[in-house]
């Protein structure tokens, strides 16, 4: 098959790997620079111009990895080689939806996904009520489109809360408020989902003194044993978000396993050295399973 990887760098180790596990099943696969990309809307063929070369011919699949600060231009391009008629292992809406925290919430919640209690106001008048609606203090406070833990909160009083509530609304920056779910003591699940399975479970534990158990905070990966419940939980939420490749972020607590968010680009690294499964394959393999050869005018 014919496949392009389309992201920003190719030295990534996510990247490197999906390079390789696509040529080591003999297929032919073009790293596509987002934003070497520019596109004609009109054509009545719609084409993807590529600044080093020319027209870029169609491919059977494509494998977006859009980093979130270029959500906009990548899911754009990914739109056009859907109109192509390429086969995309995730789609440029469901990762729209994706970058943004509540917007996924709000979608879990509506298949009867477990969330923590969340909350979510505009004005600054709200706040008391707001604390009060996830239980309060201590209680999270969350940005919208943050990534790698940087925006996440923990405000240990009603009083701390409120003030950083207030904070952010006056920057006007877009945030969420959510119960602290203190007994996961700085662990989570990052379940790694390929169509309709699990195909690694990580556990990830916050450093010494740190609740947030991202790795790009000095968390640690480890192969997890996971429930029945917990993998029917990871497939459905994936499936509620219509993602075909996520990583599903999930947390223990006395009520039962709860989705935290969902990562439509989730990087390899460290679940393949906590797990030793190579996750990979498993995404070369699944896109052979589902995508179409097309038949090539242009080669
Ligand atoms: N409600 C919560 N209760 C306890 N810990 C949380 C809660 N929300 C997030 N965390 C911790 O903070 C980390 C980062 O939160 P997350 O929502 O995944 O944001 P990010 O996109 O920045 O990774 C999680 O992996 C988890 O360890
Ligand atoms: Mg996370």
């Amino acid at each position: 098959m014919r496949i392009a990887l389309l992201a920003t760098n190719p030295k990534l180790y996510s990247n490197k790997r999906l390079m390789e596990a696509a040529r080591a099943r003999g297929h032919e696969i073009d790293f596509v620079v987002i934003r070497d990309c520019y596109m004609d809307i009109t054509a009545s063929k719609p084409e993807i111009h590529y600044r080093e070369g020319d027209v870029l011919s169609t491919y059977d699949a494509i494998i977006p990895r859009i980093r979130p600060s270029q959500t906009y231009y990548g899911t754009s391009v990914l739109r056009q080689f859907l109109a192509q008629g390429s086969y995309c292992l995730n789609g440029p809406v469901a990762i729209g939806r994706s970058r943004d925290k509540l917007r996924t919430l709000q979608i879990l919640s509506g298949k009867d996904i477990n969330i923590p209690k969340t909350g979510f106001a505009d004005s600054p008048l709200d706040t008391k009520k707001l604390i009060k609606l996830v239980g309060g203090a201590p209680l999270i406070v969350k940005l919208l489109e943050g990534t790698q833990g940087i925006g996440v909160v923990l405000a240990e009083t009603n009083k701390a809360a409120e003030s950083v509530i207030n904070a952010f609304k006056s920057l006007k920056a877009q945030i969420l408020v959510q119960e602290f779910i203190k007994e996961s003591k700085g662990v989570d699940l990052r379940l790694f989902v390929v169509g309709d399975k699990v195909v690694a479970a990580m556990e990830r534990r916050a450093a010494e003194g740190e609740f947030r158990a991202n790795i790009h905070l000095g968390g640690t990966g480890h192969k997890a044993k996971i429930t029945a419940e917990e993998r029917r939980m990871a497939v459905k939420a994936a499936k509620a978000m219509e993602l075909r490749v996520a990583g599903v972020d999930i947390i223990r607590s006395d009520r039962g396993p709860m989705v935290l968010e969902i990562n439509s680009s989730p990087g390899l690294e460290g679940v393949e050295a906590a797990t030793k499964v190579d996750i990979a394959d498993a995404m070369i393999q699944h896109i052979e399973k589902h995508a179409k050869k097309k038949t090539r005018i242009n080669g």
